[in-house]
């Protein structure tokens, strides 16, 4: 293998009654100003705010609010959070909702600890934290980013269109929370995308390399599949508490570090969709539906061993005929599958409304080293293209 360095300092709390059973406690050793920061409404609707504004008086805290973060957070939303952070002398943030609310929580965490200016100095570009950020802790309502377990934070900058991720070891939560049964609210179209958000995390550390046998594939392989069938249960029945605290989990263990370790992705399906996020505000998971087949059909002639291992191993495809057919159907199983659960097969489904709009996303994009292969701008506007018709082409 590889050599690599792995760290993740974050506590997790799984199952029915976490909030109730431990975060009064969790709470006690910081100071005493405590930022609640959550979404739209939805923990007002669900009582999940009540159960942890609760937990934050018995522990004594004073409590801030922090409400209306939007799905993938701006910048200007930050930089709000950052100046009331300054101005409530807060002691540690509550994350209380999914992937957009915990990245707006580490974005502020950082900035209302440096003085500089932190859009550019830690999401343009790589910084280094060499200040103690303000503390983090997260009771999570949506699962499928994996940002209660790792140190990811993804902003977007509406003024420049500009959406970006960065991943700090230091921003792992000190703890999340995640009861399950929090997730059951959750809108069906929220929780389809989710899950894909996370089968495309294990598939963004499969598709890369190096090819030599490497126990973080067989891990990916266990956990794609096991992602796919609980997916499928959840499909059928949106309320199977088994099949919703899997998917919890396995959102979780995706990105929490030790799934890519000795891997070199680039992640290039997220670099394509976060520009198109950025230009329409389309859901993460959804744009990623529509990205990810015609990108691993670009792929495939540089990686077509690995595409024959992901049609055996995650789909279970009978092991015959040449490896380029066997290749294929295994992302033709995949498109299938996409269009299967609901989720959207083409560009304009996410709200790309011409071809200008199309080219104008298509050169914002910018992609990663390139692991198995450098995507250039022009292969990035051939995929584009094909996401543009990909309806056309699953059987
Ligand atoms: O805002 P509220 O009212 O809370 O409603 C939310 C929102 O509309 C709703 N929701 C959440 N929990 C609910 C609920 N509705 C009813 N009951 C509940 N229990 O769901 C909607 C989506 O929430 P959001 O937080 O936007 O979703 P998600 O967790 O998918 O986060 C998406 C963001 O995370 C970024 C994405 O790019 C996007 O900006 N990502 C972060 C990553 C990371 N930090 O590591 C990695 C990912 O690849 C991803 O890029
Ligand atoms: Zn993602």
């Amino acid at each position: 293998m590889n050599n690599f360095v792995f760290q993740n300092h974050t506590r997790i709390y799984f199952g029915k009654g976490v909030v109730k059973e431990y975060l009064a406690k969790l709470l006690e050793p910081y100071g005493r100003n405590v930022m609640i920061a959550y979404g739209g409404g939805s923990v007002k609707k669900t009582g999940v705010y009540d159960a942890v504004a609760g937990a934050a008086r018995t522990a004594g805290k004073t409590i801030t609010d922090f409400p209306g973060i939007m799905s993938n957070p701006t910048k200007a939303k930050v930089d709000d959070g950052i100046k009331l952070a300054k101005e409530k002398d807060i002691d540690i943030i509550l994350a209380v909702g999914g992937g957009s609310t915990i990245d707006c929580a580490k974005a502020i965490a950082i900035g209302s600890r440096y003085d500089g200016d932190w859009w550019n100095d830690f999401w343009i570009n790589q910084g280094n934290v060499d200040f103690r950020q303000l503390p983090l802790g997260v009771v999570l309502t949506i699962s499928g980013t994996g940002s209660e377990f790792d140190g990811g934070g993804v902003i977007t900058n509406t003024e420049t269109n500009i959406k970006t991720g960065r991943i700090y070891p230091e921003l792992s939560p000190d703890f999340s929370l995640l009861d399950p049964d929090y997730t059951l609210t959750v809108p069906e179209r929220q929780v389809r995308a989710a899950a894909f958000d996370t089968l495309s995390h294990l598939m963004e550390f499969y598709f890369c390399k190096p090819d030599t046998d490497n126990v973080s594939d067989d891990l990916l392989e266990s956990l794609m599949r096991s992602q796919i069938r609980n997916f499928k249960a959840t499909l059928a029945n949106y309320k199977d508490y088994d099949a919703r605290s899997n998917i919890e989990w396995i959102s979780s263990l995706a990105l929490c570090g030790i799934m890519g370790l000795a891997k070199q992705p680039d992640f290039d399906c997220h670099n394509l969709e976060h520009q198109i996020g950025a230009f329409t505000d389309c859901i993460h998971g959804e744009g990623l539906a529509v990205v990810t087949p015609p990108y691993y059909r670009w792929l495939m002639p540089y990686a077509l061993d690995r595409f024959v291992r992901f049609a055996v191993n995650v789909w279970r495809l009978p092991s015959e005929g040449s490896n380029e057919k066997l290749a294929r159907a295994g992302i033709d199983r995949l498109a299938s599958f996409i269009e299967k659960a609901g989720l959207p097969t083409n560009m304009r489904q996410l709200g790309v409304k011409d071809e200008a709009e199309l080219k104008k996303i298509a050169s914002s994009v910018q992609t990663g080293p390139g692991s198995y292969h450098k995507c250039s701008p022009e292969d990035v506007w051939e995929i584009f293209k094909n996401c543009w018709q990909e309806r056309e082409k699953i059987q």
